[in-house]
């Protein structure tokens, strides 16, 4: 505590990432990444000419960028938002639609930024439970809101809706924004993208950290109709003019034109998610069926998640583990490298037996 800080900050209680330990050799599984370099192409735009560039100011509105998303997606640039990883795409959303005087509706096991952001910009919420099986019933949120946000899939949990499901939450929910944050939508679950052209309230956020590989470029994106992309314009450019740097810009692009290695990493990903669930079953973990890059898996009957998880760090790997209500019996375990996830598991038989 300062007393130079404001009460707001104050109050604050800010977004724990999970951590990033600087030791070698640690088979790290704990945030999701990509066991993947990003695409090769990557390293050709990082040219020493791009490097001299840096003396000036990349393009405000990184129009390239946006242009290869709308092709991508089937979109106007006009529809298309970039930002410094999809966390700030967010935190302009939750600023430009979320203050109302209605509360915003998300699961009570979600992305944990969420509330973050409404303490910060003095949102109301209200948590409505996910179901026993941990699914989302959106049933729960035909009811008057200031907006709905959640992912698909879910997070930490990977259960993903059927885009029907979104859809006919869409029909009746007309007057609020609902935002479908998408950060593991490549891995198994259908994108909402293609109903943007239909409700001109849905916003669908997508980031390049996970599926390609470049969490450590920061790029993240929103798809939306013109008049959403103009407010999250108007917050961008009340706050920071130049979110998205040359050389992510340089970088993203040729990362989501390079499909064939995008698909080719995301396979890759989602048939050792299958092996891995297979195997945590063999030893006894119940796995919530996931359509992400992770698994969420609740330990065996007498284990304690805590303690495993601090075995399986002795043993040198990482996992997540949330210590709270609803959550306390699980782990969360990032798909990593086939040799990788061969390790986890001949750990955890070791620890078990
Ligand atoms: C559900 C969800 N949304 C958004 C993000 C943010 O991703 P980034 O800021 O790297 O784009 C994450 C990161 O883990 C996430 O789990």
């Amino acid at each position: 505590m300062s007393r130079f800080w404001s009460e707001r900050v104050r109050e604050l209680e800010p977004y724990v990432p999970g951590e990033q330990p600087k030791i070698d050799g640690l088979i790290k599984l704990n945030t999701n990444e990509s066991p993947f370099p990003p695409s090769p192409r990557v390293r050709d735009v990082l040219t020493d000419g791009a490097i001299d560039k840096l003396r000036l100011y990349p393009d405000p509105n990184s129009s390239a960028l946006k242009q290869t998303i709308a092709d991508y997606y089937g979109l106007k640039p006009e529809q298309t938002f970039v930002g410094n990883g999809s966390d700030e795409v967010l935190a302009f959303a939750f600023m430009a639609f979320f203050q109302q005087p209605r509360p915003l509706l998300y699961p009570d096991i979600t992305y944990s930024f969420y509330p973050v952001y409404c303490q910060l910009f003095d949102i109301d919420y209200e948590m409505l439970p996910l179901a026993d099986d941990l699914s989302i019933n959106l049933a729960d949120y035909r009811r008057e809101n200031g907006g709905i946000i959640f992912p698909n899939p879910n997070a930490p949990t990977g259960r993903a809706l059927p885009l029907s499901d979104i859809e006919a939450l869409l029909k009746e929910n007309t007057d609020s924004v609902v935002l479908i944050d998408e950060a593991y939508v490549d891995f198994g679950a259908e994108s909402a993208a293609q109903l943007v052209d239909r409700y001109p309230n849905l916003l669908v956020t997508q980031t390049l950290s996970k599926s390609r590989s470049l969490a450590g470029l920061r790029l993240g994106f929103a798809l939306g109709s013109v008049e959403l992309i103009e407010g999250l314009e108007r917050v961008k450019n009340s706050f920071n003019s130049y979110p998205v740097d040359r050389l992510a810009e340089a970088a993203a692009i040729v990362a989501i034109e390079d499909d064939d290695y995008f698909r080719q990493c995301r396979d890759q990903v989602i048939a050792t998610r299958e092996w891995t669930e297979a195997r945590l079953q063999e030893l006894g973990f119940r796995t919530v069926p996931s359509a992400a890059n992770f698994v969420f898996a609740r330990v065996p009957e007498g284990e304690d998640a805590a303690e495993l998880s601090r075995q399986l760090r002795d043993a040198r790997i990482i996992v997540r583990y949330f210590n709270k209500p609803r959550l306390s019996e699980y782990l969360r375990i990032s798909i990593g490298s086939d040799t990788e996830m061969q390790a986890l598991i001949t750990a955890l038989k070791a620890i078990l037996s």
